[in-house]
């Protein structure tokens, strides 16, 4: 190879190392940029769920910084650890509210906020994430249906547990038109929601 050839074969390679570089500063400045503001939509999207499952008249302490963390893969769907929010009205336990992951949902796992009172009855259920299709499985979203409040109220005992299954399979709760799979995803995971609740609730507020 002549001398030529190899001072411009150099000066391409390092034009090349150089024109890399800049991409991967640009690609890991605009991450750094972007992460926590999706991780800031996050937390608000958390907190309104929050406050819409909790009436705020029920607790006075500081919810978002009343917390412990608690991994539990096979009861709440996830490998990663839970936060759980603990809402006490002086220094009593009222309520818990966690994430839980419906895993079996017809287009991939759907992500819950599940409130518990501390009675073990359900505040209630909202949906935070899915891709279930629009027209059938998105019914599980308060904004289309009030089909997720059929838990309120609800709780899970050694009598009634054969009845947390949606009607088609014997339960008690409704299933949608052409749509069965989503609403017994969300079923189940609200269930093993309540049996870790049960299993868990005199450490929960600790
Ligand atoms: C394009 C397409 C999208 C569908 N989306 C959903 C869905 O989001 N949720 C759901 O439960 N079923 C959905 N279904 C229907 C399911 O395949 C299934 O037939 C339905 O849940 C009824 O279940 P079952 O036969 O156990 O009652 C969809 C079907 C098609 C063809």
């Amino acid at each position: 190879m002549n001398r030529e050839l190899l001072q411009h074969l150099i000066r391409a390679s390092g034009r090349m190392a150089l024109f890399i570089g800049i991409a991967v500063a640009i690609l890991v400045g605009v991450r750094q940029w972007v992460e926590p503001k999706i991780e800031a939509a996050h937390q608000a999207e958390l907190l309104a769920s929050l406050t819409e499952l909790l009436p705020p008249d029920s607790y006075d302490n500081d919810l978002l910084h009343d917390t412990s963390t608690i991994t539990a893969p096979n009861l709440l769907g996830t490998g990663k650890p839970v936060t759980l929010y603990r809402a006490r009205k002086q220094g009593k336990p009222v309520a818990v509210l966690f994430e839980a992951v419906a895993p079996e949902g017809y287009s991939g796992p759907i992500r819950l906020l599940i409130g518990i009172r501390a009675d073990g009855h359900l505040l209630g259920v909202r949906v935070l994430e899915h891709r279930e299709t629009p027209g059938l499985g998105d019914k599980i979203e308060k904004s289309k249906t009030d089909w997720v409040d059929s838990f309120v109220g609800r709780q899970l005992t050694p009598t009634n547990e054969s009845q947390w299954a949606v009607k088609k399979d014997g339960g008690m709760f409704d299933q949608f038109t052409g749509a069965t799979i989503t609403p017994r995803a969300v079923v189940k995971a609200v269930k093993k929601a309540l049996i870790f609740f049960n299993r868990n609730r005199e450490k929960l507020w600790n």
